[in-house]
């Protein structure tokens, strides 16, 4: 077994981004993969296509829900939108961009945890969307990614969304309480799509990822079960 250092997570989870366009569909993924899956993550596209019902659905199967629209405006507007996710109910986590400014990610961060204390329920956690995994490597992403995170930490939100080649380093910079949230993720060998800064499975486990989001690789796969478990072994 892999050492673990003080730094790294116990184990790191798969959320399976549930990028399709129907309910059914949704349903589908849902019922095959719960509960070996426990986090479904919907996104844009079948948020606007069937937000609520399929929220409502996985919430009632048991699974966990991680509401990743991205949230990048005014900060009113942002504090807003993310108060409507709280009285929404039963949402584990959601996102904002980082890039949208401290005073944003404050006022987020501020109206989330009243609304929860207003409605007697628990506060989703907040993570911030530091630079997409579709941008390219570059010298210039690993000291902006911590900038954004510095930001995001001191705006209280619990954790960010990097690729993995940023994970090792934020875990030594702000060390085992920062919740990271891996996209990117891919077989070696396999399709990357418009992703640019993968990795593995293991390679997220070993840098110290939470969460590793993975859409295409499992929807797309012929044996959407086998390989989530395929997956879920390399993790754990
Ligand atoms: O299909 P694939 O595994 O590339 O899906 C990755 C998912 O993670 C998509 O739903 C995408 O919106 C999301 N994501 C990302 N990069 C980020 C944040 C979220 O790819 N920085």
């Amino acid at each position: 077994m892999m050492r673990t250092t003080n730094h790294e997570p116990r184990t790191t989870e798969l959320i399976l981004a549930l990028d399709v366009d129907s309910f059914s569909k949704a349903k589908y993924f849902v019922d095959l993969l719960y509960p070996k899956v426990k986090i479904f993550k919907v996104g844009l596209q079948l948020f606007i296509a069937r937000g609520k019902k399929i929220i409502r659905y996985i919430r009632e199967k048991g699974g966990k829900v991680f509401l990743d629209l991205k949230f990048y405006d005014i900060p009113n507007t942002v504090a807003n939108a993310s108060k409507e996710v709280v009285r929404m109910g039963g949402i584990e986590m959601f996102t904002l961009h980082t890039q949208g400014g401290l005073e944003m990610m404050r006022r987020v961060k501020e109206a989330a945890r009243e609304e929860a204390l207003r409605l007697g329920i628990k506060a989703p956690l907040i993570i911030g969307v530091t630079l997409l995994t579709s941008e390219a490597q570059s010298s210039k992403i690993t000291p902006l990614v911590i900038s954004l995170t510095r930001a995001a930490r001191t705006a209280g939100l619990d954790g960010v969304v990097a690729s993995v080649k940023e994970t090792r380093c934020l875990r030594q910079v702000f060390g085992g309480d920062l919740i990271i949230v891996t996209p990117g993720i891919r077989f070696a060998g396999g399709e990357k799509g418009d992703q640019k800064r993968i990795a593995t499975p293991e390679e997220a486990r070993k840098a110290g990822s939470n969460y590793i989001v993975i859409g295409r690789p499992i929807l797309e796969a012929q044996g959407p079960l086998i390989t989530a478990r395929k997956i879920i072994r390399k993790i754990s």
